[in-house]
């Protein structure tokens, strides 16, 4: 009886888990993807290797650890983030930037900051998981 009453909180405790933080699974839509990058992404991104336009370029994104892309001057609220925080970009990460960058960068800082890319809000997880699987195909 109370192995399973345990049993039943530890499931319930893991369900929670789950649902308080999904991991990034859903599988995207590269053409979809490529279409979204041109509208959303393009005017300040390019894809070819240290391209800088505004921001700087999304090839081989993946693995990239934060603040190192070539010739690009980052913002405060990026700088902060990484310096408390140093980390590279993984697919769950980029998904939560591109939902809402400047909380993002807030919750990755530790304190209220800004983004520069903070007009960019990929609201729907479909069109996000597209974006990324096309930013998947770029290496
Ligand atoms: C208005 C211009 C603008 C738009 C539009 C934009 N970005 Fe950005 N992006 C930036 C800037 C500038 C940075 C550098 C971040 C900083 O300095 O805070 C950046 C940084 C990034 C980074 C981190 C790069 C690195 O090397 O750390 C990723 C990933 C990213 N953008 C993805 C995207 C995606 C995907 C889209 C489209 C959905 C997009 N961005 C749209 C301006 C933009």
């Amino acid at each position: 009886m109370t192995r399973s009453i345990k049993g039943l909180i530890a499931s319930a405790a893991i369900a929670g888990f789950m649902i308080a933080s999904p991991a990034f699974a859903a599988d995207g839509d590269v053409a979809k993807g490529e279409k979204a990058y041109k509208t959303k992404c393009k005017s300040c991104h390019s894809i070819k290797a240290n391209v800088k336009r505004v921001g700087p370029s999304l090839f081989a994104i993946f693995g990239r650890k934060c603040g190192t892309a070539a010739k690009t001057r980052f913002s405060k609220g990026y700088k902060a983030a990484c310096e408390a925080k140093p980390f590279a970009w993984d697919e769950a990460l980029v998904n939560e930037y591109i939902e809402a960058p400047a909380k993002f960068m807030t919750k990755m800082a530790g304190k209220k900051v800004s983004s520069p890319m903070r007009a960019v809000k990929i609201k729907k997880e479909k069109r996000r998981a597209n974006i990324i699987a096309f930013l998947k195909t770029l290496k």
